[in-house]
């Protein structure tokens, strides 16, 4: 069998490199196509390397560009690729713009679309992410969720019968499921758990960041539109971190969309003025190290809230409101919103909740489980 997966953005490099390995294993050809969407080295190229990504047969260079712009190259370039390829379903990851030209042109020429990480809402309609996502589940044949709070949400939207079950698929159920469930929804776990669990023990160096890895330090990542595009919520934002630099170090690798903003804001000059330790966007093992390390995470990031909670640290996060609910209730992650008046106290009363931390999101074994899916689809979906 032959599939072809689309990765183009960070967290999607992240994600595919343990499914490339369990494809690899149970015989299945996957054709990986870069979209191209990131491009500099620190948030694509390095990926590929450390995680053990094959290279891209094919890389469609789209690079950056308004919201039409980049879905309509990717959707050109990539019908083409399928043209000459001739998979026989589409592997897609997530909710950028990728996620769902991929989805689109995919579906468009009749094949089926498998959506990992299916099933996400925030209920915000105006997130780009959120339209990415909820088209792409609508047009999708296989649709893997991380948690059983997604198999809901697709419940909800008709997108599921009510009689899909929201708990941990098993191999064999998934062979049964398969013969009589269309489009086929199930909770394989959070494949993000299998990349995290292979790379969290290795210790790796951290240029420019001297002492400060070993001792009290916050971790900041920020890189979302509706973070970035106000200037602001953005300033707002900014100032509260420099607030939190006098109290205690702060360490922030910034994203380009950050980076771009801060220097045309002129923020980046009062940053650099000011006790914070800027930093590239880092490799995986580099940026895991310092999460795992860090007093407090501070994210607007999707995944970032996630790989707080699977590494035990609090996490504040600069939304208002999220796709992971479950590490909220749970007391690990603090919603402050996008105006983040109390961030100083917020972060520096934050603690790690006494009750004993549940399996949120599966058993590291979701990419087995995807293999095992996507082997199926032949059988099942034509
Ligand atoms: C995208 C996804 C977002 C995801 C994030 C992961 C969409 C709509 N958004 O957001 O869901 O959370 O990736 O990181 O798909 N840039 C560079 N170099 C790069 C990449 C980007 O300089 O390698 C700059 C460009 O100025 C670009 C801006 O960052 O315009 C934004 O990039 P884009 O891919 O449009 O969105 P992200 O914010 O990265
Ligand atoms: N990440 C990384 N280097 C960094 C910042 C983040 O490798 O400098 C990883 C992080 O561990 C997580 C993923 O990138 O696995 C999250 O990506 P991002 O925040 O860009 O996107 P989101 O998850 O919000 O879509």
């Amino acid at each position: 069998m032959r599939v072809l997966t689309v990765v183009g953005a960070r967290p999607q490099y992240i994600k595919a490199a343990p499914l490339s390995k369990e494809l690899l294993k149970v015989g299945i050809e996957e054709i990986l196509v870069d979209t191209g969407q990131h491009y500099d080295p620190q948030m694509a190229g390095i990926f590929f390397a450390e995680l053990g990504l094959p290279e891209p047969s094919h890389s469609l260079g789209v690079g950056s560009g308004p919201h039409g712009q980049m879905t309509g190259r990717i959707l050109e370039r990539l019908e083409e690729v399928i043209v000459d390829v001739e998979p026989e379903a589409v592997v897609v990851f997530g909710d950028t713009n990728s996620t769902l030209a991929g989805a689109l042109a995919a579906a468009k020429m009749s094949l089926p679309v498998i959506h990992i990480e299916a099933g996400l809402r925030s209920f915000r309609s105006s997130m780009p992410e959120e339209i990415n996502r909820k088209l792409t589940d609508h047009i999708s044949s296989v649709l893997l969720c991380p948690n059983s709070q997604a198999v809901d949400n697709l419940k909800r939207e008709g997108i599921a019968d009510n009689g899909v079950g929201s708990g941990l698929i098993s191999v064999d159920e998934i062979k049964h499921q398969f013969k009589r469930k269309k489009p086929f929804v199930c909770n394989v776990g959070d494949i993000m758990v299998d990349g995290l669990n292979s790379i969290k023990n290795v210790d790796v160096e951290i240029d420019g960041i001297g002492d400060v890895v070993n001792g009290d330090y916050v971790l900041v990542t920020l890189h979302r539109a509706e973070s970035t595009d106000d200037s602001q919520v953005f300033k707002g934002m900014i100032d509260r971190i420099i607030d939190l630099s006098k109290r205690i170090s702060v360490v922030f690798p910034i994203h380009p969309r950050t980076l771009k903003k801060l220097h045309e804001t002129g923020l980046f000059n009062i940053l650099k003025q000011a006790d914070v330790q800027m930093l590239e966007p880092l490799s995986y093992a580099q940026f895991v190290k310092l999460q795992s390390n860090a007093r407090v995470i501070v994210t607007d990031s999707g995944g970032v809230q996630k790989e707080a909670y699977l590494l035990s640290r609090p996490c504040v996060t600069l939304r208002d409101e999220t796709e992971w609910t479950e590490t909220v209730k749970a007391g690990w992650n603090q919603l402050i919103g996008r105006k983040p008046e109390n961030l100083v106290e917020t972060v520096l009363s934050a603690k790690v909740p006494d009750e004993p931390q549940v399996n949120l999101f599966g058993d590291g074994k979701a990419a087995s489980r995807i293999a095992q899916c996507i082997s199926s689809v032949k059988y099942t979906l034509q």
